[in-house]
């Protein structure tokens, strides 16, 4: 038998290895490229706004100037003071020794829980969750435990607090404090100073995912995140990607110092180096001072179709859904009444009306059910008048049903 006809079961993998399966996002990787799909299911950014201009002078400026632009190397201590600088405009104060730059945000994420979990053990989740975070959980084979994270009441803090007080003590609890994925809701303030009190008071990290937390819409900017209020328990993670480019594969984390070197450490072990060359893309970017303007634009375009989007879901939804209206990120989550199957809904969606959308199943926790009656939709990457109509043909859909 030829390596190439080994059937999977055959293959000497290991137990978590063996219960991998395709995730939704590969999945939907492929539907989305079909001809004459309307897709609102990934969390693209606008390809047509990248700043490829901006970019092309900074690339060209690299390879011109810098001998070392193409060579390993020790990480970059100019692009760590960019980050501070951008921390500051978030509202959160920290040092060049507390940043730590990764291969995008998803590695931050990844290189965090290799330090904080022990094979087995604990992890407190929210019941809606990123499921590349769920992703990067399965070599742990960790317990899952959640705490409600709902649409329209903000996250549950008096569960989260008696599942403290009744001794559980989870390695780490994983949150969006803005523009949530999937959900797209924000933390209010006081949820903010509440859940940072909690993770004082047990001892316990908080891994801050703020991926989107810089792309927000509303006057006066987003609400700082927990990082601002603590610095020994909160673990923050960002990125370059929703807002210059994900192919860029630059991102960051701010932690305790003495974190810093571990996660070198551990990160050495897996790509040596975040890629040296689009780093210094993005540092020589930055020093042009273009992001400003270009966050503006963002922001603007972005605001445009999440109203456009909500506009379209008031005219074409039909009674008994309901929907969060994000003031930052990308997504907006949509409830259909309890009962219902947005997985079965979606592959109607497809044949019927070629409209496509992540079901909530994609986010519930190891494969739950109770997220099933949602359903994710994306408002960046698409025109106006794609998500217009991608609502127009999804309305059909769910009146049918
Ligand atoms: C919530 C969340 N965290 C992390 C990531 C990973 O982002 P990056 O491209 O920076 O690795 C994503 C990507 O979509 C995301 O939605």
């Amino acid at each position: 038998m030829t390596a190439s006809s080994t059937s999977s079961s055959e293959l000497p993998l290991a137990s978590w290895a063996r219960r991998l399966a395709p995730s939704a996002i590969q999945d939907m990787l492929q539907i989305i490229t079909r001809p004459g799909v309307f897709s609102l299911a990934l969390g693209l950014p606008a390809a047509e706004l990248f700043p490829t201009e901006g970019m092309a002078e900074a690339a060209a400026r690299v390879l011109a100037e810098q001998v070392g632009a193409l060579q390993y190397s020790p990480t970059l201590e100019p692009l760590r003071e960019q980050v501070v600088a951008l921390m500051a405009k978030r509202g959160v104060r920290c040092s060049t020794s507390q940043v730590f730059l990764t291969t995008g945000a998803q590695q931050g994420l990844n290189l965090l829980t290799r330090l904080l979990l022990e094979p087995g053990q604990t992890v407190l989740l929210e019941d809606r969750v990123y499921s590349g975070f769920q992703q990067v959980l399965d070599p742990f084979q960790a317990r899952r435990l959640t705490v409600r994270r709902d649409a329209r009441t903000g996250l549950d803090l008096d569960g989260l607090a008696s599942l403290l007080a009744s001794g559980e003590r989870p390695a780490f609890f994983y949150t969006m404090s803005d523009g949530h994925n999937p959900l797209g809701t924000s933390l209010a303030m006081d949820a903010r100073e509440r859940l940072v009190g909690l993770a004082r008071e047990y001892r316990m990290p908080i891994i801050e995912d703020d991926a989107y937390g810089l792309l927000h819409y509303e006057e006066g900017g987003a609400l700082p995140p927990l990082r601002s209020l603590d610095a020994q328990w909160v673990y923050y993670v960002g990125s370059f990607s929703k807002i210059l480019a994900p192919a860029l594969r630059v991102g960051w984390v701010v932690v305790p110092e003495s974190l810093v070197f571990r996660l070198a450490t551990v990160k050495e072990s897996s790509d040596i180096d975040t890629a040296t060359f689009t780093q210094r893309m993005v540092l020589s970017f930055l020093q042009s001072g273009k992001l400003e303007a270009h966050l503006t634009r963002l922001r603007g375009e972005y605001r445009l179709r999440r109203d456009t989007l909500l506009r379209a879901l008031e005219t074409h939804l039909p009674a008994g859904a309901s929907w969060t209206k994000p003031t930052s990120g990308m997504f907006v989550w949509v409830e259909l009444p309890e009962g219902s199957d947005t997985t079965v809904l979606l592959a109607r969606a497809l044949e019927t009306q070629q409209v496509a959308f992540l079901p909530g199943q994609a986010f519930g926790v190891s494969g739950g059910r109770s997220a099933s009656h949602g359903l994710r939709l994306n408002f960046s990457n698409c025109d106006p008048a794609r998500i217009e109509e991608a609502v127009r043909r999804l309305g059909t859909v769910l009146r049918a049903a």
